[in-house]
């Protein structure tokens, strides 16, 4: 295996040793793919500003997310199919986000359910709702994310109707992986991906299959899910999960400051400031310039995280110079996860906070808590 340094390279692995359509799935944007390019381009393209003869022997990474301690301002983002990028998938980021210090959000559309999570990890972690058409339904997914010992709720905001990504569509991605005979050609030269996901407990979305009459069966889960997106979705919804959730709430798909108004005044504990990675609204602004001005209309009431093009400490060190408390990573984690399961989740944090450390030392940051505009060149 080549000598990984960065997290490019975790992708490249990923790529070898996953089917194109998983690989895709993660990979790829909506549309045109303007908003996930212009995510990492904007990043790219901010300048952070060198200092010299500053004494930085003693420096420190450690900060909060909602309060909870992180031994960098980092958590995993939720991520839908994960246990299909590696088999147990949800399991090994949660071990490899602990171990590390970080919180660990697992996606309402994830293959292994809370329960799966909860009994084979020993520390809380994040759980991130859809809000369905079904509302007595996700009523329960909150009150098992409770009984799981979540110590945070995520709600996403932004998906009340899906984005379309032409790749999903032209790879035939399906839940569980249905064997065409492309794909098939394809999954036979991923031997160790098939022996890892398909012979694994679960191919199908955990926290949901038990509900659905029939729900193994890939046609009538699939109908369920695509008919539970609600277009009615509205901040109604948000004060409703307010009222049964009583702890930490995070709203994320945050892009407007209007939006960003009316979030904080939910009471909600933070949002998180987010185009969903370029997955859903093609030509949306870009995260990184839509963090300022979110801070400025919300930052002294709510807690604000960042994510969409964070693949490096740069990066991180970016978003919280703009006045984020700290970021999500997606795709980063699930390349990470692909190419070597809860090793490489691990080998993915420990890349970025090296990268976070250095870029602190040669801006002359000693404290990440102390990172504002100033590091910017
Ligand atoms: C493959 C994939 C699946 C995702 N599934 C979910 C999901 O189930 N729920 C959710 O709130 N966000 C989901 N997201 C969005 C991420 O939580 C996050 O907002 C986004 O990935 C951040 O951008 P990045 O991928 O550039 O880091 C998904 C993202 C990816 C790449």
């Amino acid at each position: 295996m080549r000598t990984v340094t960065n997290i490019q390279d975790l992708r490249a692995i990923a790529q070898r040793k996953v089917p194109r359509a998983i690989f895709h799935y993660a990979d790829r944007g909506s549309y045109d793919e303007a908003t996930l390019k212009a995510n990492k381009a904007e990043l790219a393209a901010i300048p952070l500003r060198q200092r010299v003869m500053i004494d930085v022997s003693n420096r420190s990474l450690a900060t909060t997310m909602v309060g909870e301690p992180v031994s960098m301002p980092l958590a995993i983002a939720p991520t839908g199919l994960t246990g299909l990028f590696h088999g147990d998938g949800e399991i090994h980021g949660c071990r490899a986000a602990h171990a590390a210090g970080i919180p660990f959000t697992l996606s309402t559309m994830s293959i292994c359910s809370i329960e799966d999570v909860a009994g084979a990890v020993s520390k809380p972690f994040w759980f991130q709702l859809y809000v369905m058409r079904d509302r007595g339904f996700s009523a329960s997914l909150v009150e098992r994310a409770k009984a799981a010992k979540c110590s945070a709720l995520v709600l996403t905001l932004d998906l009340q109707i899906q984005g379309q990504r032409h790749m999903d569509i032209k790879n035939g991605l399906s839940v569980p992986p249905k064997l065409t005979l492309a794909n098939a050609i394809d999954i036979a030269t991923k031997p160790v991906w098939a022996a890892k996901v398909l012979m694994g407990k679960r191919h199908s979305f955990g926290n949901l299959a038990e509900r659905v009459p029939g729900g193994d069966s890939l046609t009538t889960l699939s109908q369920w899910i695509a008919g539970q997106f609600d277009p009615s979705l509205s901040w109604k919804d948000v004060e409703w999960i307010r009222s049964i959730w009583p702890g930490k709430l995070i709203l994320k798909g945050i892009l407007d400051v209007e939006d960003a108004r009316i979030a904080a005044a939910t009471g909600c504990d933070a949002v998180v400031v987010s185009n969903h990675g370029g997955r859903q609204l093609d030509g949306a602004r870009a995260s990184i310039s839509a963090l300022p001005k979110v801070v400025e209309a919300i930052g002294d009431r709510t807690e604000i995280l960042f994510d969409g093009g964070v693949t490096s400490g740069q990066d991180i060190m970016k978003a919280l110079a703009f006045g984020a408390k700290g970021c999500l990573m997606g795709k980063a984690f699930l390349w990470s996860l692909a190419a070597g399961g809860q090793a490489g989740v691990a080998k993915a944090i420990d890349i970025m906070r090296k990268e976070l450390d250095v870029s602190m030392a040669l801006t002359g940051t000693r404290d990440v808590k102390d990172i504002d505009r100033s590091v910017l060149g």
